[in-house]
């Protein structure tokens, strides 16, 4: 059977005021523009997957209000038959956008945190040895759950974001790949250069593949042999919102098609730099087709 992916991830509806700069400690500012889009880091990573062609099961918690997001993951490609809907609220994002395409995000997490384990239990019965367990931290029980799918012998693939104390105390040993950027790599470290940070995680977790993601400076990729480089895709920069998640997800997504290290990263960097030059988080992650055009269209800067 072709390899398949469980996402066991957060659904988030994301309120995105567009603003000069964040604001500040005391300050009131007024917002230049309001949009409303579908995200998450789980169900971006989800859809990611999706488009860019690999098997996908997203499993996760909405509220009342969550339809439209069960409905965006199940046209994008994602199988949605273990994502619940339960009654409260659905896990939501205010998210300021600065006129240089940055954000900040205030989560919060609503039925993403009514994910419990008897519920985790029955959705992993589902899956096997082999199986690509894609996870971040924006749901409840994320330590039982990375302790359940190592158990299973599931690969692991996690995405330590948003960094919080709990998950800095976490056993992330046998951990197939830990995707995260300098912040989160700084955090866990204490280093502060990407190539110390990407060294330290290596000899804390033998046989992880750690692949560190570095905004305009591109991605790195350590396994203990090799470190790869890869440049970022120049574009223009209008919402870097889920970049990192469309990473991801298409990295996943080419792990499934063996691709060699080093064309996956390429692949998931070119996707991610189409997502930066879009608003939007979901919304702005593009299909395959579009990847690899882009690819195709070289050279880029
Ligand atoms: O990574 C981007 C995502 O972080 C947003 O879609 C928001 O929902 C938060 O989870």
């Amino acid at each position: 059977m072709a390899g398949r992916i469980l996402n066991f991830g957060s659904l988030n509806i994301d309120r995105v005021y567009r603003v000069e700069h964040f604001v500040r400690p005391g300050e009131t500012i007024a917002s230049k523009g309001y949009q409303c889009f579908p995200g998450g880091k789980g169900l971006n990573q989800s859809i990611a997957a999706a488009r860019a062609g690999a098997r996908v099961f997203h499993a996760g918690t909405v509220g009342a209000d969550g339809d439209f997001l069960i409905k965006l993951l199940s046209e994008s490609g994602a199988d949605v038959r273990y994502v619940r809907k339960k009654d409260g609220i659905t896990g939501h994002a205010l998210i300021q956008v600065s006129d240089a395409g940055e954000n900040c995000i205030i989560l919060y997490p609503g039925a993403n945190f009514d994910n419990d384990t008897a519920y985790m239990e029955q959705v992993l019965s589902g899956f096997s040895a082999g199986d690509i367990l894609m996870l971040q931290n924006e749901i409840s029980n994320l330590s039982w759950l990375l302790e359940r799918g190592r158990k299973k012998g599931m690969r692991i693939m996690l995405n330590p974001s948003p960094m919080d104390g709990a998950l800095a105390e976490m056993d992330l040993t046998g951990i197939a790949w830990l995707m995260l950027n300098e912040t989160e790599g700084g955090a866990l470290t204490g280093e502060g250069e990407p190539e110390a940070i990407l060294r330290t995680l290596l000899s804390r977790l033998p046989g992880t593949q750690v692949i560190l993601t570095l905004g305009k400076d591109g991605a790195m990729l350590g396994d203990g042999k090799k470190i790869l480089r890869q440049p970022c895709f120049p574009v223009k920069t209008v919402d870097t919102t889920a970049a990192g998640d469309t990473f991801t997800g298409y990295f996943a997504a080419a792990i499934l098609e063996n691709a060699d290290p080093a064309d996956a990263l390429r692949l998931a960097s070119a996707a991610a730099a189409l997502a930066v030059s879009e608003a939007g988080a979901a919304v702005s992650i593009p299909v395959r087709e579009r990847v690899e055009a882009f690819l195709k269209a070289g050279p880029h800067g």
